[in-house]
């Protein structure tokens, strides 16, 4: 079996744990398919959001300006579901994984869901903002809320307004024609420049320019281990691509160096 940089897409636990124990800095790089499990619909799945949805309609920058309460009552129902959601087994292996390596364990996730967060990550770089946090487009006002409480401050009849300069707020997630926050992308370009190891979990890979941050690892060497149940686009940058659900195989990976 050919293994390291032969591209050898089975996987074979015994090869994958001598990696991690040999390695110093790791990057968990998620997507959507990470938190399925948790109930939380993915986009591009065949039951995926864009699949019943136009993104354009619903998750973008000019259908905000256009339509507000449909974007809010779009981002409401994702609120509540992330709100009765609990995090599942791969959110919870990454967060253990992390305390043994302080500092040198970092999750960099498009996801908004903040399930990271409450699988006991801390060090979580957030691409495209997270649904818990609202923003003033006009004075740049930032309130970020715990999902536990986020109902006790908003009425889901009504478009939020700034309690500053009493224009409409926005979810503080990144839609559709709008830049990531940049100091989250810098972060996310360094950590991924600078790891030994980068997971690549439950994502398409379809969105940029998150979907070039492999290629940061990869020029640094990395060796990249990819866990989604479908063959994605970027499956030649991989080292291992692993065909199984993240949260049955990353606790089993991570349990094989005692986590
Ligand atoms: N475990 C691992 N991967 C899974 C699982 C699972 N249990 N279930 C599904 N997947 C994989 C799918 O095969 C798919 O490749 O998760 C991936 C989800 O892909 P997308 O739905 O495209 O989600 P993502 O890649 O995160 O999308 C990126 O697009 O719409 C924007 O802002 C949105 O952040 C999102 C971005
Ligand atoms: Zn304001």
């Amino acid at each position: 079996m050919e293994g390291i940089h032969g591209k050898d897409h089975s996987y074979n636990l015994t090869q994958i744990q001598k990696i991690i124990e040999n390695s110093k800095n790791f990057v968990f790089f998620t997507g959507a398919g990470i938190s399925k499990e948790s109930g939380i619909p993915t986009f591009r799945d065949k039951d995926g959001l864009w699949k019943k949805y136009d993104p354009a309609k619903l998750a973008s920058h000019s259908a905000f300006i256009s339509n507000p309460k449909l974007i809010w009552d779009f981002f409401y129902s994702r609120q509540r579901l992330v709100c009765q959601a609990e995090c599942n087994e791969a959110h919870t292996a990454i967060g253990r994984f992390e305390n043994t390596r302080p500092g040198r364990s970092s999750v960099v996730t498009q996801n908004i869901d903040r399930l990271h967060q409450r699988g006991g990550s801390q060090n979580v770089i957030e691409l495209h903002g997270n649904i818990f946090g609202i923003v003033c487009m006009v004075c740049g006002k930032r309130e970020q809320y715990d999902y536990s409480d986020f109902f006790n401050n908003f009425n889901e009849e009504k478009i939020p307004i700034c309690p500053v300069c009493s224009n409409i707020l926005k979810p503080d997630v990144v839609l559709f024609e709008e830049q990531l926050p940049l100091d989250a992308w810098n972060q996310a370009v360094r950590l991924s420049s600078e790891c030994d190891v980068m997971f690549v979990i439950g994502s398409s890979l379809n969105v940029s320019p998150a979907n070039t941050l492999p290629y940061y690892a990869v020029k640094n060497h990395a060796v990249l281990i990819e866990i989604n149940p479908n063959v994605t686009e970027m499956i030649s940058l991989m080292d291992f691509s692993i065909r199984e659900s993240a949260s049955k195989i990353l606790p089993k990976i991570l349990k094989s160096i005692n986590i």
